[in-house]
């Protein structure tokens, strides 16, 4: 039988044996109830309480607003509903950047009160000590690298096309995955780029707009079943 197949819950272990394996992994968002059980009972692997609910549920135009409590009470309503699969919960802006004190205090609060597996922070070398020092209180992370939404301030673009910016992506990528992470999405980045990282990492890459070499897909469940009226490039409805 398929790892897949076999977990009857899943775990970041499951997802590392999913990568050895060779099988694809599944990851949507959720922030409700009556969708994280539709998403957890159609047999998807993760559910990631997005900081996307910012442009989705409450229609602003980043995810910069997005607070530390908006994210526990989406990712307790989320909790409540799921069985099986494994819930990561992203950290809003300003709850981990520059000061890892914090982002352990924060983590701590997502643990606490929302009883998540796991949570998500953006980034590479600037926030590998918030990354370490969550991972102090055996709280598992997912690492995000390539584009990230948090610190866009002009339009979205592909990563990874310009030499520079190809060598930082990797070298995060390197860093996050020493650092302890379990596995790290990897956003709109140039399919040669994600082809490399997912080879070069023994942790599983998840990608959104970045080939199908990554480990698994993560897309935000609003954009696939065509709730959300923009039209994103690399989502087929
Ligand atoms: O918040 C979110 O939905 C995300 C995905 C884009 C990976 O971080």
């Amino acid at each position: 039988m398929s790892v897949h197949g076999k977990a009857r819950k899943v775990t970041t272990h499951t997802l590392q044996e999913m990568k050895r394996a060779g099988e694809k992994i599944t990851m949507l968002t959720a922030y409700d109830f009556s969708l994280a059980k539709l998403v957890d009972n159609a047999g998807v692997d993760v559910i990631l309480v997005g900081d996307s609910a910012s442009n989705v549920m409450a229609g602003q135009v980043t995810t910069v607003p997005m607070t530390l409590d908006h994210m526990i009470y989406h990712a307790q309503c989320v909790k409540r509903a799921v069985d099986r699969a494994l819930i990561v919960v992203d950290m809003p802006f300003g709850t981990y950047q520059g000061n890892s004190a914090i982002a352990l205090e924060s983590a701590i609060r997502i643990m606490k009160e929302a009883e998540g597996h796991a949570v998500k922070l953006e980034g590479g070398a600037e926030i590998v000590e918030s990354i370490q020092r969550i991972l102090t209180a055996g709280i598992p992370v997912m690492g995000h690298i390539g584009l990230l939404p948090q610190s866009q301030k002009g339009k979205f673009r592909f990563k990874g096309k310009k030499l520079d910016e190809r060598e930082k992506i990797l070298n995060d990528a390197k860093l996050l995955e020493l650092a302890g992470v379990f596995s790290i999405v990897v956003e709109c980045v140039e399919t040669s780029l994600a082809k490399l990282i997912t080879n070069k990492l023994s942790i599983p890459t998840i990608g959104i707009g970045a080939s199908h070499y990554c480990d698994g897909q993560v897309l935000v469940l609003d954009d696939l079943i065509g709730l959300n009226p923009i039209n994103v490039r690399f989502v087929k409805k």
